[in-house]
């Protein structure tokens, strides 16, 4: 079984590191050995290290090298989207079997991937796109295709999981928090992929698509990163029992006349400390799955670093290679389901309101009233001296609000006419809040 690997950067040193350190056991458990045809880079000259491999399978030409004969299986752990969406269709239409790791292109196109994989009778497997190391894709593609999946929430960037437990663990805004992530190495040089939520984004519309067999792309994710997650903010939550996540959400709906939708959601969400995400902390990353028959599942790894990925990436290639040695393919996208996205205003959500309010008789009231104006019922609400203030004085006063269940368009414009109020002299932090707070 002849590999073409395309890239060897962090992902695919590691492959051709575990190709050759398990080599023996690879060829056992596929049934024939796996074999190096080619590695297609972009600098010939780059120092790799001392990797186990023939220097003389090194090429610039990725295309040339898919085309050739003797390849079974395109492995591409390049990224990015042009010229790896080219690359990848040439290889499935002519019945190569792809591996890839490229969220980005499977986010932003995977219906044309699957569309040549179909075309040319190929399979296309991406475990690596998705949380890294952790078994998740193949679950839910294969595993609980008996069930039916109602809801898909997860931590699926480590950069930020890392920041926001940076925060939360030592009372550090979002700038310093981002240093150290930095220092460390969790965070690239330019991390804007990662803290404004792009990353995720794109791992959610993976996500969203095979638990609800419809197509699901990056577009039609509401992204927010965590950028403006403040110091404030993670206080707000620990007096509330709760912890902030970057959350990729993916839920089934119902719209106004009827239909099943789904929403798709990507931004950060006060969770209370007792849900099963609130304890993924560093760079970890977890996936919390419902399902009417199965119930709650959960998945937790490492969800990037070479070799997790490559651990993904590898069990790909034994399912794709022993597919092609039996003669098989494995089932093809499930999209049959073609659910409408729904757009966020329309997501039922709640909301954390924290206000610095004028201490004086019918605040409250007038401040309940914005929330019943827009049908937005409250669930608690706190209110105590803001610091320094004396209670009574008329000085301001700190007001926490947390509401129930409304549409995200209800929860928008009421916070937008309290930001209005002149007795509101500001909004201080405005929260989502997941799980049962
Ligand atoms: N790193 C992770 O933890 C992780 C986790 C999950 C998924 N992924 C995904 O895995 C993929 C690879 O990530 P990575 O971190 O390994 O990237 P990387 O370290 O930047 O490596 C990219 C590789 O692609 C090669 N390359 C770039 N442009 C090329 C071109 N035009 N033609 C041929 N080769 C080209 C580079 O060649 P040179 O070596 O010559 O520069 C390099 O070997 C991405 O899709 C990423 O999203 C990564």
């Amino acid at each position: 079984m002849r590999l073409a690997l395309l890239g060897c950067g962090t992902v695919g040193g590691e492959v051709v590191r575990l190709l050759h350190e398990q080599s023996a056991d690879l060829a056992a458990r596929v049934g024939a050995p796996l074999e190096l045809a080619g590695i297609a880079v972009r600098r010939l000259g780059r120092d790799r290290g001392e990797l186990p491999v023939d220097p003389s399978l090194f090429t610039t030409d990725p295309l040339g090298l898919i085309k050739r004969d003797d390849v079974d299986v395109v492995v591409e752990v390049v990224g990015g989207i042009e010229p790896a969406r080219g690359w990848l269709v040439e290889a499935l239409r002519a019945g190569k079997s792809v591996v890839t790791a490229n969220k980005a292109l499977l986010a932003e196109d995977g219906g044309a991937l699957h569309d040549a994989a179909a075309e040319g009778g190929a399979d296309l497997y991406y475990e690596a796109a998705v949380a890294g190391a952790i078994p998740l894709l193949r679950p839910l593609r294969e595993s609980l295709h008996g069930d039916r999946i109602t809801r898909v929430t997860g931590i699926v960037n480590g950069t930020t999981n890392f920041i926001l437990s940076a925060m939360d663990a030592t009372g550090a805004g979002f700038a310093e928090a981002l240093e150290e992530a930095t220092e460390l190495g969790y965070a690239e040089a330019d991390p804007t992929a990662d803290v404004e939520g792009f990353d995720a984004a794109a791992k959610a519309a993976i996500l969203a698509s095979l638990a609800f067999h419809t197509r699901v792309n990056a577009a039609d994710v509401h992204r927010e990163g965590i950028t403006e997650v403040t110091a404030a903010d993670v206080a707000s939550a620990k007096a509330m029992g709760c912890t902030i996540k970057l959350l990729c959400i993916a839920a089934r709906g119902v719209d106004a006349a009827g239909r099943e939708t789904v929403n798709v959601r990507v931004h950060p969400a006060m969770i209370p400390l007792n849900h099963p995400l609130a304890g993924v902390g560093d760079a970890f990353n977890a996936v919390f799955v419902e399902a009417e028959a199965a119930g709650q599942l959960m998945f937790y790894g490492r969800g990037a670093g070479g070799a997790p990925t490559a651990s993904a990436v590898l069990g790909d290639v034994v399912a794709v290679a022993r597919n092609r040695l039996a003669g098989v393919r494995a089932a093809s996208e499930s999209a049959y389901a073609d659910l409408s996205v729904r757009p966020m205003g329309e997501a039922l959500t709640r909301y954390h309101v924290s206000l610095d309010v004028a201490d004086r008789p019918g605040v409250l009231a007038a401040v309940a009233g914005v929330f019943a104006r827009h049908g937005v019922s409250i669930a608690t609400v706190r209110q105590g001296p803001a610091e320094g203030s004396t209670p009574g004085s008329g000085a301001d006063a700190d007001l926490v609000i947390v509401t129930h269940v409304a549409p995200d368009a209800a929860l928008a414009a009421t916070v937008s006419e309290l930001r209005a109020l002149d007795i509101v002299r500001s909004v201080t932090s405005v929260l989502r809040v997941e799980g049962g707070v």
